[in-house]
């Protein structure tokens, strides 16, 4: 999102209050240092700190912090100050924020670290727990370097947030904006569009205004996911002849992005494609990472190839018209990533769940960011999933038997995957393997969220049963379960299929 205020975050050290003061020259902004604010209020902050103790300033110096302006300034975090995950979701909103990083060893340099500095002790345990805060903001800029490229550095990382997925000659960006504005230079020249009937009329004049070429669209729903549509969207393809080097255009939510990709990747062996996610869950999940394919009678997503795309652009304002239950459901894989793979992400979500509940677009790109971040993470490290990407079914296990059991359209699929999640960690925690307190974290969360936490009166315990018993004939003897075991933390269970069961949610 466009932010006309920027904030420096990083460790004491790291030149927050000198390169703030050049940045916000360059840009003839107003220039705010936090520490100061404090100062001028409540006195020094070390005497404040001998006074009230550590959590009476971090208390003090979220108040100071939420009344700095917000509009053509530059800030200088506190070291401390976006570790509270409240306060750092404030930040992110209002500001773009901006890591200034620099080795512990070279802050401790610059701030001197022998007699009469007390302020370094513990300094390496405080730079361990904020260093994974800090890089969370929206870039990262090499402070070792003079002032004024450092300056320059964060001036040339402005516009759209931009993920990288790093696959090697295959990798790609991923473009977190808030219009169509800008894909113009990751689509050039005549693209083939695929859309559905529903996104169809409501996005294709923005797109068309950036992105030439003809449309083929089918049908709204899951229930498009078959090798017939597949079939229809090549022919089309075909029909106006789509060259090796034509890029196909998916636009819309995941079946789109499945469907296109799947023809993308059989059309001519293989034409480059370009994912224009436009629900929550197809931002967080399925755009990034190349898989692609269509259902079969058999079951879910049988048939189908990897096949990177060249570009991932999502636009932030597509979400505003998405039904708002559609718009909750994705972030129930935002809080699968967060519980196994992120702690960071899991504060977050914690601290803006209302915020996010009611779409807030600024707390939304935020958190869209940080899961695309950690999912670009797992495929750049085991594309083909035979490892690290399994931990991305969390949930999933629970999750597809509920689909499957509950009537169409009683559960949405990310309602199912926040029970599954839920009733996985509480399996897990049964098992020793899990924290005791996590998995009612996680269902206060998911509530908070606007998602379900147990499964919905009326399902019974039968069906799903059932509905389980359709994932023992599709493994082997074993299953490999992914379960959260801490916040941001997993391990992956061998469950031998009789015992699949014992996963089961208690319907209320
Ligand atoms: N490839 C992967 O890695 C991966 C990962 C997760 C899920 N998936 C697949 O994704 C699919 C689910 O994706 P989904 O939840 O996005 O479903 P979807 O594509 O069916 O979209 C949900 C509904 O919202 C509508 N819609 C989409 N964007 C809209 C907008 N901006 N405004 C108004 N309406 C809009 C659609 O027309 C549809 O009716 C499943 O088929 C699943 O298997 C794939
Ligand atoms: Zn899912």
């Amino acid at each position: 999102m466009t932010r006309s205020a920027i904030a420096l975050c990083g460790f004491m050290g790291a030149g927050k209050t000198t390169v703030g003061r050049a940045l916000a020259a360059r840009l003839g902004w107003d220039f705010e240092d936090l520490d100061a604010r404090f100062t001028a209020l409540h006195g020094p902050i070390p005497d404040f700190f001998a006074r009230r103790g550590e959590a009476a300033f971090r208390e003090a110096e979220q108040a100071v912090l939420r009344s700095v302006p917000t509009e053509r300034t530059v800030l200088a975090l506190g070291g401390g100050t976006t570790v509270d995950p409240a306060g750092r979701l404030w930040v992110e909103r209002h500001f773009e924020t901006v890591f200034l990083d620099v080795p512990l060893d070279e802050a401790g340099r610059r701030v001197g670290t022998g007699e009469g500095r007390p302020v370094w002790a513990q300094a390496a345990e405080r730079y361990a727990v904020r260093l994974p805060v800090y890089t969370s903001a929206r870039t990262r800029v090499d402070a070792t370097a003079a002032v004024e490229a450092v300056v320059d550095a964060i001036l040339a990382g402005r516009g759209p947030r931009i993920e990288r997925v790093a696959l090697g000659d295959r990798a790609y960006d991923v473009v977190i904006a808030e219009t169509f504005e800008g894909l113009r230079d990751r689509v050039p020249g005549e693209a083939r569009i695929v859309t559905d009937d529903t996104v169809g009329p409501l996005w294709l004049p923005a797109l068309h205004a950036h992105v030439a070429g003809p449309v083929c669209t089918f049908e709204a729903g899951e229930a498009s996911k078959t090798l017939d549509t597949w079939r229809r969207v090549v022919d089309a393809l075909v029909a106006v002849g789509t060259r090796r080097d034509t890029p196909v255009v998916a636009l819309g939510g995941g079946v789109v992005g499945d469907l296109a990709g799947f023809a993308a990747a059989t059309v001519n062996r293989g034409v480059p494609f370009v994912q224009v996610p436009t629900t929550t869950l197809a931002m967080v999940d399925s755009s990034v990472g190349g898989k692609t394919g269509v259902n079969h009678l058999r079951g879910k997503n049988l048939v189908g190839a990897f096949h990177q795309p060249s570009a991932v652009w999502m636009s932030l304002e597509t979400l505003d018209t998405l039904d708002p239950r559609e718009r909750r459901a994705g972030l129930a894989e935002v809080l699968k990533t967060g519980a196994v793979l992120d702690p960071v992400l899991l504060d977050v979500l914690e601290a803006g769940a209302p915020l996010l509940a009611a779409g807030d677009r600024a707390a939304t790109e935020h958190v869209v960011a940080l899961a695309v971040r950690d999912k670009a993470r797992v495929v750049a490290e085991d594309e083909r999933e035979t490892g690290l990407r399994r931990v991305l079914n969390a949930g999933h296990t629970v999750g597809h038997a509920l689909e499957r059991a509950a009537t169409y359209g009683v559960l949405l699929h990310g309602e199912a995957v926040a029970i599954g999640l839920v009733a996985e960690a509480r399996w897990a925690a049964s098992q020793g393997l899990c924290e005791p307190a996590f998995p009612a974290r996680l269902a206060r969360i998911a509530a908070a969220l606007g998602l379900p936490a147990e499964p919905p009166p009326g399902l019974d315990s039968e069906t799903i049963r059932d509905a389980m018993a359709v994932d023992k004939k599709a493994a082997r003897d074993i299953l490999y379960l992914p379960v959260p075991v801490a916040a941001g933390r997993h391990a992956i269970v061998p469950l031998p299929l009789e015992k699949l069961d014992q996963l089961l949610p208690e319907p209320r």
